[in-house]
């Protein structure tokens, strides 16, 4: 059966050379437009320098980030600082802020003004929260809003109690969606562009053991980014971020992080290519990342799935 349908097929590129060998070019033309694209994409957004964005997003504006007095947050914070941007610190620690705020004046720009709205992110979902913190930055001339808190939960999803859960659905999910619906009404009032930056990750690439809750999170993350900037394509420039590795708190006790940049260098590369995408890895070491990590992640999801069933056999 096989035989006769491939004798068939070589009776008629034998009878039809010409047409067969036109859609073999036009295969290959269109494989190569398609990768040459890539390879153009890659060099522009990671070494041509991206918008002045002080100029596109309107000068005296304010950049409001959450968890920012350390980690990622803090890199955005330091980096939209030095692009002359005022800032709002949606935090929990006033005290860390206004340390950081005093670091900021002393180090980058002595005139920025800095607001500082405390809120424990663990609490966003509950009744009234977020209407407080819309209610307190009503008027104010906000043009980037920066989705940054999240945490980490890993391990074994057994090992996961309800609180966990919860919180983490709280911080990386709830804090995400209410502040964007809680001011993008704002950021569409306004004369000139305004942008949304929301923190995925890399680990929503692909499916990995130990990491369920937080690689589904990071999905959604990414997922409602992306939706957000079709629906408001033109209007808002809305960036996904996956980030891999990056040195902050929440990756201190981990051991062996490939490719791992500091805070600053992930907020850097990431504002350089705002307005000219809707998702990114920032650092182009995490978009090799991105490549190798595809490669290894069957072996990887084997060597973790072992390592969880002998640490339950040793309890
Ligand atoms: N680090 C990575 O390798 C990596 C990679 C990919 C994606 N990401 C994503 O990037 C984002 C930031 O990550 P990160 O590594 O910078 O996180 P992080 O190290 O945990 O961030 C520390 C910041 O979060 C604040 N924070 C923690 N819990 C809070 C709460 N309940 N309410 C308010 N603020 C709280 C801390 O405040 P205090 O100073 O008061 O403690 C601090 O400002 C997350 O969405 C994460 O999923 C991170």
């Amino acid at each position: 059966m096989i035989k006769q349908i491939l004798d068939k097929a070589d009776q008629f590129i034998d009878k039809n050379k010409r047409l067969v060998g036109a859609l073999a070019f036009l295969y290959a033309a269109g494989l190569a437009t398609k990768s040459l694209g890539k390879i153009f994409g890659f060099i522009n957004r990671q070494f041509l320098p991206g918008y002045n964005l002080i100029q596109r997003y309107g000068k005296g504006s304010y950049a409001a980030i959450s968890a920012c007095t350390d980690g990622i947050g803090k890199g955005f914070a330091l980096e939209l600082a030095r692009r002359g941007f005022n800032l709002v610190m949606l935090i929990r620690n006033a005290k860390k802020g206004e340390q950081l705020a005093e670091e900021i004046r002393q180090k980058i720009n002595k005139d920025i003004d800095i607001r500082i709205v405390e809120i424990d992110f663990q609490n966003i979902q509950k009744p009234g929260v977020i209407e407080a913190i819309v209610e307190n930055l009503k008027g104010l001339d906000i043009s980037i809003l920066v989705n940054n808190v999240g945490m980490l939960i890993h391990g074994s999803f057994l090992g996961q109690n309800f609180a966990e859960i919860n919180n983490l659905i709280s911080m990386n999910c709830g804090a995400q969606t209410l502040l964007t619906r809680g001011l993008i009404q704002q950021l569409l009032q306004r004369k000139q562009k305004s942008a949304i930056i929301n923190l995925s990750s890399l680990s929503c690439n692909s499916p990995m053991v130990g990491y369920a809750m937080y690689g589904a999170s990071k999905s959604f993350n990414d997922y409602f980014s992306r939706s957000l900037s079709e629906e408001y394509k033109g209007r808002l420039d809305i960036l996904s971020v996956r980030p891999g590795w990056v040195n902050t708190p929440m990756t201190d006790g981990i051991n062996e992080k490939f490719f791992e940049i500091t805070p600053e260098q992930c907020a850097h590369n990431v504002l350089r290519q705002l307005g000219r995408t809707n998702l990114t890895y920032g650092h182009y070491k995490h978009q090799l990342t991105a490549f190798f990590s595809d490669l290894v992640i069957n072996k990887l999801n084997s060597d973790i799935r072992k390592q969880l069933e002998n640490s339950k056999k040793s309890n």
